[in-house]
């Protein structure tokens, strides 16, 4: 059993092969794919799918490097969306200062609008943060009873040790296989086990040794596979796991 927690079956990447992406992810012990929404379109995208494939779920929101486009009415169609059973969660949200460093002050008011949504709502977080470790910690800090995923955490154990303690969860993606990566790696030994989770972020991030390719969610075993060698621990266990933990902090009924 697998949890690919951060996939995006919605993308227009998928439209041509959608089918043989899903087959080759149940092959592969991949349980449950949680799809997840960063704009209107693919938040529209992502229901779809979790109402067409009962092992899919859908998570929607606004992705940072879009907080200049957001209308303060473009939350109530999310607010609907959260409403809906099969969405379990809120994002991808929060802070990039890498592809955007023009509109912080946007993508600050946008990400906080969307921790309001996911208290409200009782749904976990998805967290996107790129070169923007310390400003996404200070907008978080601000709130109390936190639920989340810092997704595809590319930041220092230390960092993440901060975020652990506002009581989100760390996902490790495709780069923790990379050979040269030296701090995902660290940071996949040092989270406490049951924060811990894996997701492939498809169609990008494909771990080793298909980097650079298209990803796909089958190959979420690699991810968790090299977690297990670096915690020295059967793949199985790490598989477990993990997929115990995604299935509490989505509050999904857990496969047996
Ligand atoms: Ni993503």
């Amino acid at each position: 059993m697998l949890v690919d927690t951060h996939v995006h079956l919605n993308s227009k990447k998928f439209d041509h092969n959608l089918d043989e992406v899903i087959k080759r992810a149940l092959d592969n012990k991949v349980e449950t794919m949680i799809v997840v929404g960063f704009d209107k379109e693919t938040n529209k995208r992502a229901i779809e799918l979790a109402e067409k494939y009962p092992f899919i779920y859908a998570t929607v929101g606004f992705h940072p490097t879009d907080a200049k486009k957001i209308k303060p009415t473009d939350y109530d169609l999310l607010v609907k969306q959260l409403n809906h059973k099969k969405v379990v969660g809120v994002g991808e949200c929060g802070l990039d200062f890498y592809w955007d460093k023009d509109f912080i002050d946007e993508q600050i008011e946008v990400f906080k609008k969307q921790i309001e949504l996911s208290i409200q709502f009782d749904k976990p977080l998805i967290i996107h943060m790129r070169d923007a470790s310390e400003a996404t910690y200070n907008v978080l800090s601000e709130y109390r009873n936190l639920k989340g995923i810092m997704h595809c955490y590319s930041g220092s154990p230390e960092m993440a040790t901060n975020f652990l303690n506002l009581g989100l969860h760390i996902s490790l993606g495709g780069p923790v296989t990379f050979k040269n990566a030296q701090i995902p790696k660290r940071v996949a030994e040092m989270v406490p086990f049951d924060r811990l989770l894996v997701e492939t972020d498809a169609p990008y991030l494909s771990p080793h040794p298909f980097r650079g390719k298209t990803n796909e969610p089958a190959r979420v075993k690699l991810v968790a596979e090299e977690i297990a060698r670096l915690r020295n621990l059967p793949f199985s266990e790490v598989a477990k796991q993990t997929s115990k933990n995604a299935y509490k902090l989505f509050n999904i009924k857990e496969k047996i």
